[in-house]
């Protein structure tokens, strides 16, 4: 599969962020990824639906998919603003979800794709029910809540045997994203063990070169 990037705006200039974000599809990223924390789930505040409605536009315009990423307690009370919002995938993790298979149709129901994701310390084994059911699988290879942080090294078998059941299953159409730590090292990795869309953040945003530069410089690195 073609391995695309979603770059995470999270460690962006957001002094300038609609700048950042067209600097950002114009170097021909796939998506836009948003990072929403409530400061429950994860130690950290973040974005609102009132950001996605004003990316939307300028995703739309580029064909880029604008996906939400939600660490956040009680997903289900959020996920009708963001999909109001201009949302076209949302993730939800299953630590947050008591009703998962109840909430990933609440996604799909408003006619939206459905991503479930989780945290390094959760089994894989806990979104093994649900894996006929969504678009995508987010691992995260960080414990969320922060850009900047090194990839967990433990999170490459686990990309490997996702993939693994994935494939087993006959659901090779289901997308296997990365989020977190992610550089033109770790992406190499991630992409080998099976992972086919990378979040990055810092690597494209904090790094010395430009946008442009920065994920022309992943490109290569993954081979294209
Ligand atoms: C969870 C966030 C971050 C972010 C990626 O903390 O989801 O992982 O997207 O940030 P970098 O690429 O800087 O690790
Ligand atoms: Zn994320």
């Amino acid at each position: 599969m073609p391995v695309e990037i979603a770059p995470s705006f999270l460690t962006a200039d957001l002094t300038r962020l609609g700048d950042q974000i067209n600097e950002t599809l114009q170097a021909g990223a796939e998506r836009i990824h948003v990072d929403v924390m409530d400061g429950r789930f994860v130690p950290n505040l973040t974005f609102g639906p009132l950001v996605v409605s004003a990316l939307q536009p300028l995703t739309q315009a580029a064909g880029a998919l604008l996906e939400a990423h939600l660490m956040v307690e009680q997903p289900e009370s959020l996920i009708p603003m963001f999909a109001q919002a201009g949302a076209e995938l949302i993730t939800v993790h299953v630590e947050t979800c008591p009703h998962l298979d109840r909430t990933i149709q609440q996604i799909k129901d408003l006619g939206l794709r459905a991503g479930v994701t989780l945290n390094p310390a959760t089994p894989l084994v806990a979104i093994e029910a649900v894996l006929s059911e969504v678009d995508l699988v987010l691992v995260m290879s960080v414990n969320p809540g922060f850009g900047g942080q090194t990839y967990l090294p433990s999170s490459t078998k686990r990309i490997t045997r996702l993939r693994q059941i994935l494939q087993e299953r006959n659901l090779g159409q289901v997308d296997l994203e990365v989020d977190g730590g992610i550089n033109t090292t770790t992406a190499v990795e991630a992409v080998a063990a099976g992972a086919n869309v990378l979040v990055v953040g810092s690597c494209i945003y904090n790094s010395q070169g430009s946008v442009a530069e920065n994920l022309s410089n992943l490109r290569d690195a993954i081979g294209g």
